[in-house]
């Protein structure tokens, strides 16, 4: 696990802290007369992400952070104003964070997962330390000993996030299918799920003819990972699939070196799915079995690469006709999703960074969301919402199939240049089992971003792992035992 900050709840302000913050609504500005003056100077307002620094009465460096007015605060804004704090007092190791006017449902957790997020670093290959200090926030809460809990719950959620960023940031070269597998094998398994992991001879025994489509370029063996959480209670079940490509070249369909640059995040779907499935477990969450499907290897250009032209068969015996062997997501994750099916999951989600198109479409802040599915469609698109996560839904047009008909097998892998995102929604679809509620997550975007923000970092960001344990929340709570497993309205 990556080396996360020290999150813990106190009852009350100590004497004296070296370092005070304060989340600040702007309703709200404290009253005291030298604070409320400096303040008036500094042009703090307490509006969204403000941030102001005094010496306050007692002598403590006081860092108020803003969270707009007290009316419109929701945890996600208090998320962003925590990480924000982070950032602020990154050079301080130990300091005190006081909640006690923004105490709404859920800001301890919120806050606890801003506080961990935005002191996210990424430095295991610098030489020396970035300079960053940050060890421990004693935050102050309710008081009440469910504080405690909710930290925990909070840092669970936000370390899980923090481990899928540093696995998108290791380098192809070093995160290899087999040390990704090893990896999510050993965390899974240090907490009790149950773990499968193929190597190259089970994967062919298991006839995943796209994953070995796309490694025969490879000189480093594939994977399929299998990490499954059932708790006693277990009413629905969810399956997650994430596209783990170490690293995507785009094989003899090479990419231009530019577009390759970032191509390490090519598995940050897997990662979030993995990640997501250990929290899910370390939380306990009742009510649902959670299990993650993970194909790995990277995207080659090795002689015994598969040749734009040539035909794979899929586990469910469609036949595919690789015309670009840069479309090679959806040849892995084909396979794996009529594996998942053939579990019968209450709800399959899959997760990955799929088309540069979808860039294109929503930018680097937006996931496009897929699904022939309404009501799975919302249930995913409302634990996104709850997790602070941003999707945009985007059809499955049936006219558009016919753009990935092929000449000579049932399918190719490629549609126009046009619809990009669509048409390999649409792929995937051919391989999900009839009238199972599927949901397709293309994270091409936020996946990665050098443009960050509060609480999202730099490089590989983590994202969907907080969506996906509010989904598995929400599936798991939901009394009525027919919730998850609608079917789409006619
Ligand atoms: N991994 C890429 C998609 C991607 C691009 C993710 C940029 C993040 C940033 C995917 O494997 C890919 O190369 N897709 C092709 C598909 C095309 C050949 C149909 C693309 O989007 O160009
Ligand atoms: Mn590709
Ligand atoms: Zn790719």
């Amino acid at each position: 696990m990556p080396s996360a900050i020290d999150v813990r709840s106190i009852r009350s302000v100590p004497n004296r802290p070296a370092v005070l913050g304060v989340l600040v609504a702007s309703d709200r500005i404290p009253a005291t007369g030298w604070d409320r003056r400096s303040l008036k100077k500094l042009g703090f307002e307490a509006s969204t992400g403000q941030v102001a620094t005094l010496i306050n009465d007692a002598g403590s460096l006081e860092v108020l952070v803003g969270v707009g007015p007290s009316a419109d605060v929701d945890v996600n804004g208090l998320r962003s104003a925590a990480a924000t704090f982070a950032g602020a007092v990154s050079k301080h190791r130990s300091v005190v964070l006081v909640a006690t006017e923004v105490l709404l449902d859920g800001a301890l957790e919120a806050i606890t997962e801003g506080l961990i997020l935005g002191a996210y670093r990424f430095d295991r290959h610098k030489s020396a330390a970035a300079g960053a200090l940050l060890e421990r926030v004693n935050l102050v809460g309710t008081g009440e000993r469910s504080d405690a809990d909710a930290v925990q719950r909070g840092a669970i959620v936000a370390t899980a996030q923090c481990w899928a960023r540093d696995l998108v940031n290791e380098p192809g070269g070093s995160l290899t299918a087999r040390a990704f597998a090893d990896q999510a094998a050993e965390r899974a398994e240090s907490l009790g799920l149950q773990v499968e992991v193929m190597g190259p001879a089970e994967i062919e025994a298991a006839r995943l003819g796209g994953l070995m489509a796309v490694n025969q370029g490879s000189g480093e063996e594939p994977r399929f990972v299998k990490l499954s959480y059932v708790p006693a209670d277990a009413r629905a079940s969810l399956a997650l699939v994430g596209k783990g490509i170490t690293f995507d070249s785009g094989g003899l369909s090479i990419k231009p070196a530019e577009g390759m640059m970032t191509m390490k995040s090519d598995m940050g779907g897997a990662a979030a799915a993995i990640a997501a499935v250990c929290a899910i477990a370390e939380l306990g969450l009742p009510g649902v079995a959670v299990t993650t499907y993970a194909p790995m290897t990277d995207n080659m250009t090795g002689g015994f690469a598969i040749r734009p032209g040539d035909v794979f068969v899929a586990r469910n015996g469609k036949t595919v006709e690789v015309l670009n062997t840069d479309a090679e997501g959806r040849l892995i994750l084909a396979d794996v999703l009529v594996l998942a099916s053939e579990d019968n999951p209450d709800m399959i989600v899959d997760l990955a960074t799929l088309t540069g198109a979808c860039l294109v479409a929503l930018g680097d802040k937006i996931a496009g969301l897929l699904s022939p599915d309404d009501r799975a469609a919302e249930l995913v698109g409302a634990a996104a919402v709850a997790a602070g996560e941003r999707f945009w839904r985007l059809p499955l047009p049936e006219d558009y199939r016919k753009m990935i008909d092929s000449d000579v097998a049932d399918l190719k892998n490629i549609g126009s240049r046009l619809g990009g995102t669509l048409t390999a929604g649409l792929f995937l679809k051919e391989f999900v089992a009839e009238g199972l509620p599927w949901v397709h997550l293309d994270i091409a975007g936020p996946a990665w971003t050098d443009s960050p923000g509060a609480e999202i970092s730099k490089g590989g960001t983590g994202f969907a792992v907080r969506t996906l344990v509010e989904l598995a929340r929400a599936m798991g709570a939901d009394t009525a035992p027919d919730a998850a497993t609608a079917t789409a309205d006619p």
